[in-house]
């Protein structure tokens, strides 16, 4: 009876082991090789080195890049340089990106800049600027006023919360209020590690306005990128390990009800919209393990995906451009601007690709 027992335990463990090793492998796509999808006339951008893990594009054409991500288990080319904000003129054909200084008093050398979204102000056009910083692996939300003419960045306030203890990105819908995705319920890094690789929808949105800030969505594995509609009545995050666009209609009072799940079966990373058509555009992950397990001759690929008529019966997904990683590696995000698009990475370069 005791060996009996014994037997069936083990059998129990080895089924359990069996049905996360299968579900993990199927949430980092493990086994996934990148079907080459081409794009004619794309060019690196000159100058970025080290990521572009996020991009934000102003109706005029400036588009803001973070630079220089530093997370864990995640490659880095520049490990000891602090990230940085550049600017790039997508209306000067020179693709020539460069750094926006920051005002005194705002500590640049432990800058880590992660997702990043604009918010402009239509009484007086002021654009602001929302960082999400991992300073020492914290994580804080750095509102910044643009200069444009000294193209410089001027440091508000810093937000910090208990609910926002594991940012991963931002939609600013107000000067000083942001929607956030939560990517992990654990804050120690090894914990992290343990979610991730198990798998848990334990986290979701929060909405953050002085005074005001609750949880407004739960159930995503890994909330990722977040961006909001054209017409500002959805909200629409990425759950980077569940491979889905979550559609969330927004309600006066800043809470959100889900309206729907598309599944993309990739693993998408930053979201944005496109200004004139309303289609989604993501850059995403082929293999996320390759991501996580940096090796200079078999490296991560990247993929643009576009989704269109997300609010449709039939939302059409399409994989615009795929790569191996021999162009581009580790794409997290991808943003059009007239005819235009820029794919911007993780942790390496970041590509511009004229589009049809
Ligand atoms: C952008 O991509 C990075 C890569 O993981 C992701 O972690 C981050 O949350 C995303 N931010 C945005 C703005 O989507
Ligand atoms: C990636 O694709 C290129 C050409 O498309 C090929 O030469 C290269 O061997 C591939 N690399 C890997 C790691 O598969």
């Amino acid at each position: 009876m005791g060996a009996l027992l014994k037997i069936t335990l083990v059998g129990v463990l080895l089924a359990l082991l069996g049905e996360r090793i299968t579900h993990f492998c199927h949430r980092f796509l493990v086994f996934n090789e990148v079907v080459p999808v081409e794009l004619p006339g794309c060019q690196l951008v000159k100058g970025i080195e080290a990521g572009s893990e996020d991009i934000d594009v102003l109706p005029n054409g400036l588009a803001f890049i973070s630079t220089g991500l530093k997370f864990p288990n995640v490659k880095s080319f520049a490990p000891d340089d602090p990230g940085e904000i550049v600017l790039l003129d997508l209306e000067d054909g020179d693709l020539s990106p460069v750094p926006l200084r920051i005002s005194e008093g705002f500590d640049v050398s432990s800058f880590n800049p992660h997702g990043l979204s604009t918010y402009i102000d239509e009484k007086d056009g002021t654009v602001y600027l929302f960082v999400v910083n991992h300073p020492q692996l914290q994580s804080i939300v750095e509102i910044f006023k643009f200069q444009e003419e000294e193209r410089s960045l001027l440091h508000l306030k810093s937000v910090k919360h208990e609910l926002l203890s594991s940012v991963n990105d931002i939609v600013a819908v107000g000067p000083e209020s942001f929607y956030a995705t939560i990517d992990f319920y654990f804050t120690n890094a090894n914990m992290k590690f343990v979610e991730m690789y198990l798998g848990f929808p334990w986290t979701g949105v929060v909405y953050y306005s002085p005074g005001d800030v609750r949880q407004v969505a739960t159930g995503l594995y890994n909330g990722n990128g977040i961006a909001i509609s054209n017409d500002k009545k959805y909200i629409y995050a990425a759950d980077f390990t569940h491979h889905t666009i979550n559609v969330f209609k927004k309600n006066k009072d800043w809470s959100l009800t889900p309206v729907k799940v598309v599944d993309v079966n990739s693993i998408l990373d930053n979201l944005s919209v496109d200004p004139v058509t309303g289609d989604i555009w993501t850059g995403a992950h082929p293999n996320l393990y390759k991501l996580f397990n940096y090796s200079p001759d078999d490296p991560p690929g990247s993929e643009v995906i576009r989704v269109q008529n997300i609010h449709s019966d039939n939302p059409i997904i399409t994989r615009v451009y795929a790569n191996n990683g021999s162009v581009i590696q580790g794409s997290s995000c991808a943003s059009v601007y007239k005819g235009q698009l820029l794919v911007g990475t993780v942790f390496h370069r970041a590509l511009h690709c004229p589009l049809k």
